[in-house]
């Protein structure tokens, strides 16, 4: 890598600048020095029986079982009891389960997946989670509260990359302050996602919108400067900074003196307070990557798709970075991210919204002949791009990232030899809900609740395609993750209604299967008896309150009307705690009965 000397900032300012994002680009810059005694860049994961997670994650997910679980199930327990309370008696097993009668192990491994698609993924996720939410009196009077309190993992990509992250860094803060910010002074806290204000197009005047293109380029010159590439990703990474890091609310969003989130750090997710207490889900999101040595052949044939479905699949949680697939299971500490090795140590690569915007990148989807760029909105970008930093043949297309797994597996991983991974979108290879990192085995996640807002067909609803994905490329790796059978057909959710209702995969597969119990909840169309408003296009880049509002609530109601026969189903909260707890049921030999039965014939899909 080249490692230039660091040009004063001052003197990149040239008289075309507006203002000089002097301090952001210098916090955005990665700093090089030696690495710290008994670093090491390279964690081998393992496989099989002998399959380790990180050190870190170990001491997380105890803690998290120890200290924080055995009261989130509880309440959770307590809110579904008190919300069918009239209704239907729960068999005895789900209040033991939940109650702790059979120990620390005995309680279901639950984690969470949340999908891209966007804006209105996120929306959607975040409505659908706010649901699960045990601060919400709505979520505990709707007996579905408490769930996301008693999640292990919560996983993004995409969209849903931006939800986790962001909130997981703003302190995991209530839904609505996460989107819409709370009042706090403190410039550096989070201001919400401010999404009334445009992702590229800030304004309705041209000046003002190159000026705001003209500072994101400003803000990546530092990191330029030290020697690191620099892509259209680092762009739209601080962009992602100003709505999805702490540092930005709506006054002070077009302030040039402040940092914008620049210098806040994957990594620092660890710092922050309710994950130093265990008190968040461990967030993971995923990066899938554009391998110049992938299997074309494994793409699947869906517009927008670009990733081989054998392509290795790269997540990022606040400790590693790196891949549990086969061909490498390896990691590296997110900290050291970009490290060049050779005993030097990068610190500062791992920026938040860089990483926001790898999993979340589909530049490389669009059209880069020359006049075909000019009219998207990469145009103006490119202009600002050669204005700035000169001759650097930028790339518009992908988001790069030294390769820490240079010389790695080289008989099985297809970028042992490429000095840069090439970075791209979590869902490019069609898998748009984000399950891989709960279907590694070293994780035990049994029960998936999985969130689906990607726009499938025409109007924007889902449609069954990312799961399918995933039964389909985990049949390229059967020792390392196993699926319950879905339906391989969209045509199959769709006249069946799959993605109409909530529905349960894997309620018949066997204890040798390995297959977790999903959950799946999909944005398949309005909630009862409502006109549709959760369909948003992907490239929505804006959205006012009203808009919000509307789309959180009723997301919140596809997440807690269930539906039978038609119609809401009134036993949904025991139906739900009934699906929770039936891999713990099993493990301790107990019948499925009473509400259960009935409830698990009427959502698992077989
Ligand atoms: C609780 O959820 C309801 C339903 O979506 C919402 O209207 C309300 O604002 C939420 N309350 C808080 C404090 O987030
Ligand atoms: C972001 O701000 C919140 C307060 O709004 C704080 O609790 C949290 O620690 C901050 N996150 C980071 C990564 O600094
Ligand atoms: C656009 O913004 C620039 C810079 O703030 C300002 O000078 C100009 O008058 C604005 N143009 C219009 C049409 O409002
Ligand atoms: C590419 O994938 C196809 C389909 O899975 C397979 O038949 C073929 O052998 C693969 N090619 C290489 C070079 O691995
Ligand atoms: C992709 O799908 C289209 C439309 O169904 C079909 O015409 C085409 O043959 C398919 N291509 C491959 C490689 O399967
Ligand atoms: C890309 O854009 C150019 C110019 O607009 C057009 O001629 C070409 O057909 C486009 N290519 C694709 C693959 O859409
Ligand atoms: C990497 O390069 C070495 C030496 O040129 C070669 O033997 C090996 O097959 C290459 N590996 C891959 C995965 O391309
Ligand atoms: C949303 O769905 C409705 C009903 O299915 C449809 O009429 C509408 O066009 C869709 N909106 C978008 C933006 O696709």
């Amino acid at each position: 890598m080249k490692v230039s000397a660091l040009v004063p900032l001052a003197a990149l300012c040239s008289p075309l600048l507006v203002a000089c994002q002097e301090e952001a680009a210098a916090a955005y810059a990665p700093t090089l020095g030696a690495c710290p005694e008994g670093v090491s860049l390279i964690r081998n994961a393992g496989s099989g029986s002998r399959q380790t997670l990180s050190a870190d994650e170990y001491v997380y997910i105890s803690g998290r079982e120890e200290k924080v679980l055995p009261d989130a199930w509880r309440f959770y327990l307590d809110t579904v009891t008190e919300s069918v309370r009239d209704l239907v008696d729960m068999p005895a097993y789900v209040s033991e389960i939940l109650d702790g009668s059979y120990g620390y192990s005995g309680y279901p491994r639950f984690g969470i997946a949340t999908s891209g698609g966007g804006y209105r993924a996120a929306i959607f996720g975040a409505g659908v989670l706010n649901a699960l939410d045990g601060r919400n009196t709505s979520s505990l009077k709707a007996g579905t509260g408490g769930l996301l309190q008693s999640a292990t993992y919560l996983a993004g990509l995409s969209g849903g990359n931006l939800l986790v992250t962001s909130l997981a860094q703003a302190n995991f803060p209530t839904f609505s302050d996460l989107i819409f910010g709370s009042s706090d002074e403190n410039v550096n806290s989070w201001g919400g996602w401010n999404a009334e204000i445009d992702l590229l197009d800030v304004s309705t005047n041209a000046t003002v919108d190159e000026d705001y293109l003209i500072q994101l380029v400003e803000e990546i010159v530092g990191k330029y400067e030290m020697g690191f590439p620099v892509t259209i990703c680092d762009v739209w990474a601080r962009t992602l900074s100003r709505h999805f890091v702490n540092g930005t609310n709506l006054e002070d969003f077009s302030n040039p003196d402040l940092t914008h989130g620049a210098g806040v750090t994957f990594s620092s997710i660890a710092t922050v307070d309710s994950f130093v207490n265990y008190e968040q889900p461990f967030p993971i999101i995923v990066i899938d990557s554009l391998s110049p040595n992938g299997n074309a052949s494994n793409i699947l044939n869906q517009s927008g798709l670009a990733v081989p479905l054998t392509n290795p699949i790269y997540e990022v949680n606040a400790y590693e970075m790196g891949s549990f697939d086969p061909m490498l299971s390896a990691f590296t500490p997110t900290k050291y991210l970009g490290s060049p090795g050779n005993g030097e140590c990068a610190t500062g690569f791992d920026q938040l919204s860089f990483i926001q915007g790898l999993s979340s990148n589909e530049f490389n989807l669009y059209n880069t002949s020359a006049s075909a760029l000019q009219a998207s909105p990469i145009g103006p970008i490119l202009e600002v791009f050669e204005a700035i930093i000169p001759e650097s043949g930028i790339d518009l297309t992908v988001g790069l990232v030294p390769n820490p797994f240079y010389g790695q597996s080289p008989e099985t991983y297809i970028d042992s030899n490429e000095t840069l991974l090439q970075l791209v979108d979590g869902g490019e290879d069609g898998e748009v809900v984000p399950f891989l990192p709960l279907l590694v085995k070293a994780r035990e996640v049994e029960v998936i609740f999985a969130i689906d807002a990607a726009a499938d067909t025409e109007e924007n609803w889902a449609d069954g395609s990312s799961i399918i994905s995933t039964q389909d490329r985990v049949a390229f790796f059967p020792n390392s993750y196993s699926f319950p059978p879905v339906p391989p057909l969209q045509a199959t959710f769709l006249a069946e209604g799959l993605t109409k209702r909530p529905t349960f995969f894997g309620c018949s597969s066997t204890v040798a299967s390995g297959d977790p119990l999903v959950i799946y909840l999909a944005n398949g169309g309005p909630p009862l008896g409502q006109p549709a408003m959760t369909n948003t296009s992907t490239d929505q880049f804006t959205y006012y309150a009203d808009e919000l509002d509307g789309m959180l609530s009723q997301a919140f109601d596809v997440a807690t009307q269930g539906i039978a026969d038609g119609t809401k189903d009134a036993e949904w909260a025991a139906c739900l705690a009934c699906a929770v707890v039936d891999r713990a049921r099993r493990r301790e030999g107990i019948a499925r009965s009473g509400v259960c039965e009935s409830c698990l014939d009427r959502y698992c899909w077989d």
